[in-house]
């Protein structure tokens, strides 16, 4: 069973281009059913939210299925804190999608005896292939979770590989391993830590899944220069699970209601439908442009949906209605920020751009901050703070609208 699950994924693998011939001797060497738990939660390739947890020991031909299926595996919720075998609310570990593990791979100088530091040893997979490729006396692989660290080194150790496996704050990176000439995060960053740059070579190069609050992910490639910054393209979209200190606080949309919706919120209506936010690199466009806010949204069982958009300072929100059929869409928007105006205004800029795709974007990382541009470092991209107006309410009470769950759009890869 194992064998021929292998065979076909990396098949598979080969066929969507994320494993090339280079990485084979290690995928084969590797051999990912080593590093997967008994105890998983299969991420689904098309987003839906994972089910029940499959057990090796009671369930044996699914845990196999999934383990050789390009899906990514969590491993643990809620930090460790949940317990059964429904999923928890946030996935903390996983086993990464293998199309993304190889990408990432496949995307950084990697030749025997390059130097690596890798954040989030996770399972210790990604570790291990590492290992295989550069040696294991040149990995540096760091882990915030103590138990997923120790699950990992001991993995890692049935395979005969030791590399240096830290407990820590990665996003302090290892400065005693320093220098690194590949610094490779499996968990995604919002701000990228400037330690990372510090510990790399001049012309080394940083890979990690990069995001703004709103929503939308890529990874991105910098290459580390003499003065201290580091810049870089985004290369492919990417899911993955935040750094857990640049994890963004989400509060509920009843959280910033002052009375049932509409409450104060200003009525309007809006040419631009909320489907067109939708897509994971428009979300990225509107999220670099404007920070500190993120979308949720209420599905109702006639398929129509609200759009939800709140700031992270919980002051302001709007929504907007969709329905099919419609060329004006109902709007509303409360607090100091006018979110539905500010997202819009986002939109059309992305839209004149041509409608840039996250290949076009780039980073570029100092001492003192970070900036993302389009096509070229010397076109940042605007952040955009749109009208704000004098306002004073608490909007705290505890009233959600028409009691629907909410939840936000986006489909794990990792
Ligand atoms: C997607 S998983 C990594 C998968 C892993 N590379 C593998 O092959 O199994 C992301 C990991 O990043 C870890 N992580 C989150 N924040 C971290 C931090 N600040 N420092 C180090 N690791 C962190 C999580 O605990 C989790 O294990």
């Amino acid at each position: 069973m194992a064998e021929a699950g292998r065979t076909r994924l990396a098949s598979a693998l080969i066929a969507n281009g994320s494993l090339s011939s280079q990485w084979l001797p290690a995928y084969t060497n590797v051999p990912r059913h080593l590093f997967v738990p008994d105890r998983i939660w299969p991420g689904h390739a098309d987003g839906v939210r994972q089910g029940r947890a499959v057990d090796r020991r009671t369930d044996p031909a699914a845990w196999w299925g999934a383990v050789y299926s390009d899906v990514p595996l969590t491993t643990q919720w809620d930090n460790g804190k949940h317990q059964g075998d429904e999923p928890g609310v946030m996935p903390s570990t996983s086993n990464s999608m293998p199309t993304m593990v190889f990408s990432m791979l496949g995307a950084v100088p990697l030749t025997p005896g390059a130097r690596v530091a890798e954040i989030g040893t996770g399972t210790g997979w990604t570790s291990a292939l590492l290992c295989e490729r550069v040696g294991a006396a040149n990995v540096v692989t760091i882990e915030v979770d103590e138990e997923s660290a120790a699950g990992a080194q001991r993995r890692l150790a049935r395979v005969g590989y030791a590399p240096l496996t830290v407990v820590g704050d990665g996003a302090e990176g290892y400065p005693q391993g320093a220098p690194y000439d590949v610094v490779m995060a499996t968990c995604s960053v919002g701000d990228v830590p400037h330690a990372w740059v510090e510990q790399s070579t001049v012309g080394g190069v940083i890979l990690a899944p990069w995001g703004p609050d709103y929503g939308g992910e890529a990874l991105v490639r910098l290459t580390v220069a003499a003065d201290g910054t580091a810049s870089g393209p985004f290369l492919s979209s990417s899911a993955f699970m935040r750094l857990r200190q640049q994890r963004a606080v989400r509060p509920d949309s009843s959280a910033y209601l002052s009375a049932p919706w509409p409450a104060d919120g200003e009525r309007g209506a809006s040419a631009l439908s909320p489907e067109a936010l939708g897509p994971w690199s428009v979300m990225f466009a509107i999220g670099v442009q404007v920070p500190g806010v993120f979308p949720l949204v209420e599905r109702y069982d006639d398929g129509t949906y609200t759009l939800w958009i709140h700031d992270t300072a919980v002051t302001s929100w709007a929504t907007a209605d969709w329905e099919p059929d419609r060329t004006e869409y109902e709007t509303v928007q409360s607090g100091p920020r006018r979110l539905w105006d500010e997202v819009g205004a986002a939109w059309r800029w992305w839209e004149d751009q041509g409608r840039p795709g996250f290949e076009r974007f780039g980073l570029t990382v100092t001492p003192t901050g970070q900036t993302v541009w389009l096509d070229t470092p010397d076109r940042p991209v605007p952040v955009r703070r749109a009208s704000r107006r004098a306002y004073s309410t608490s909007p705290n009470s505890k009233r959600g609208r028409r009691g629907c769950a909410l939840r936000a759009e986006g489909a794990s890869r990792d």
